[in-house]
């Protein structure tokens, strides 16, 4: 069995319940053997390995969990965002632009897409991407949206009910009963989650729950688009159907707070039924609207997760650290929240206990940066700080 050793880490976040907030131990060491984290300790007392990674003294962390990306898509809508730059709103007019070019694209040219922007995240400490479909909106675009998705990732999400499509407009509910029956069939075998994009102008209340319910009786668990362009009933149909997160969250009252903070994990049964608030920053920065309010969101105690929501239209970046950065600055989010939002945050998002953490048993992803400490993600935004990143063990 061949073993690695990341040692001179002069902080490491675990984000372990030990140590403290996220976990930070100084002076530590990392075992890593068959591409998981086998111990965890002081480097003075670290035993021996057959490689070894020197961290030469920096911050290693976590990689990052991104719960929320949209990479299967053709086209790009930079013009798009040239005329909301100049004052045009945002309303999610321009999906249908993308379905255009996505169903008009080869599965090569969409493979090409998500490899690239999966590539990108990487080198930007991304260790998990979830991927979404939502760009097709026929059976057999949605199918090998998600079949091309799954090659890069086991976090995959069925959105045909991103929009309805143009050719369903007049007649919603028909399109309601096509994602239900055979799309949904097409789509599960590559599919782990469900998704819906509730909100005016998409999917209604009743629709959406129609949708998720037929998702989660197929097997899949519940995601949802949620309170992004205004206040609606997303939040709670999420809370409702036992969702695992709902994204967005930018339009909140005090009841879907209180209805989120509800879902405060149940320490005593050890059952995990939190619904999470995924908080998607780099939306607000490209449609330049007000960010959601983490704060009032933490304060209620509720878990919050942050994530890129990378996608040609609303937020073209792959980057965690960009994330996390607004996060901070914008959204009143310690460096700490915000870190281990983006880490272990979305690996609750997604109902993950092997990532997002680096402790002995997860799975050894991690990030070697080139600071010191974590801190130096929000205090340097835009300075390309990642090092190094282990995928499985494996360094890339
Ligand atoms: O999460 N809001 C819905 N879907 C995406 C945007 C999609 C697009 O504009 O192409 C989002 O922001
Ligand atoms: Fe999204």
């Amino acid at each position: 069995m061949s073993s690695l050793l990341v040692d001179n880490i002069g902080e490491l976040v675990t984000n372990g319940v030990a140590e403290g907030p996220l976990g930070i131990r100084r002076d530590a060491a990392v075992l890593v053997e068959e591409g998981r984290v086998a111990w965890v300790g002081p480097a003075a007392y670290a035993p021996a390995a057959d490689r070894r990674v020197d961290a030469g003294g920096a911050a290693v962390l976590p990689g990052f969990v991104d719960s929320h990306a949209h990479l299967v898509f053709a086209g790009d809508r930079a013009a798009e965002f040239a005329a909301r730059m100049a004052g045009q709103p945002y309303t999610g007019g321009g999906i249908r632009t993308t379905v255009g070019a996505t169903r008009a694209a080869t599965d090569d040219e969409l493979r090409t897409t998500v490899r690239r922007l999966r590539g990108e995240a990487l080198r930007q400490g991304t260790t998990t991407m979830e991927i979404k479909s939502g760009y097709g909106l026929t059976v057999a675009d949605e199918a090998r949206s998600l079949r091309i998705a799954a090659e890069t990732s086991t976090e995959t999400t069925f959105l045909g009910a991103h929009v309805v499509p143009a050719e369903y407009a007049d007649r919603p509910d028909d399109y309601v009963g096509l994602v239900c029956g055979p799309m949904l069939a097409a789509a599960a075998p590559y599919a782990k989650w469900i998704d819906v994009f509730c909100e005016r102008g998409a999917f209604d209340v009743d629709h959406a729950r129609a949708i998720l319910a037929c998702g989660q009786a197929a097997g899949l668990g519940v995601r949802v688009h949620a309170n992004q362009l205004g206040p609606g009933p997303g939040v709670q149909l999420g809370v409702e159907l036992g969702a695992a997160s709902v994204d967005h969250c930018t339009h909140l009252s005090d009841a879907d707070v209180d209805a989120l903070a509800s879902t405060r994990m149940d320490w005593l049964s050890g059952s995990e039924t939190t619904t999470v608030a995924t908080l998607l920053p780099g939306a607000e920065f490209s449609t330049r609207s007000p960010y959601p309010d983490a704060r009032r969101l933490l304060d209620a105690g509720v878990t919050v997760a942050l994530a890129t929501d990378c996608n040609p239209g609303s937020s073209y970046t792959s980057s965690m650290p960009f994330c996390i950065a607004l996060a901070v600055r914008e959204m009143r989010m310690t460096p700490a929240e915000a870190l281990w939002a983006a880490t272990a945050g979305g690996a609750r998002a997604l109902r993950r206990d092997d990532i997002g953490v680096l402790t002995p048993g997860a799975r050894a992803d991690l990030v070697v940066l080139d600071a010191p400490s974590f801190l130096h993600l929000a205090y340097r935004p835009g300075v390309p700080l990642i090092r190094q990143v282990l995928l499985n063990g494996v360094p890339q």
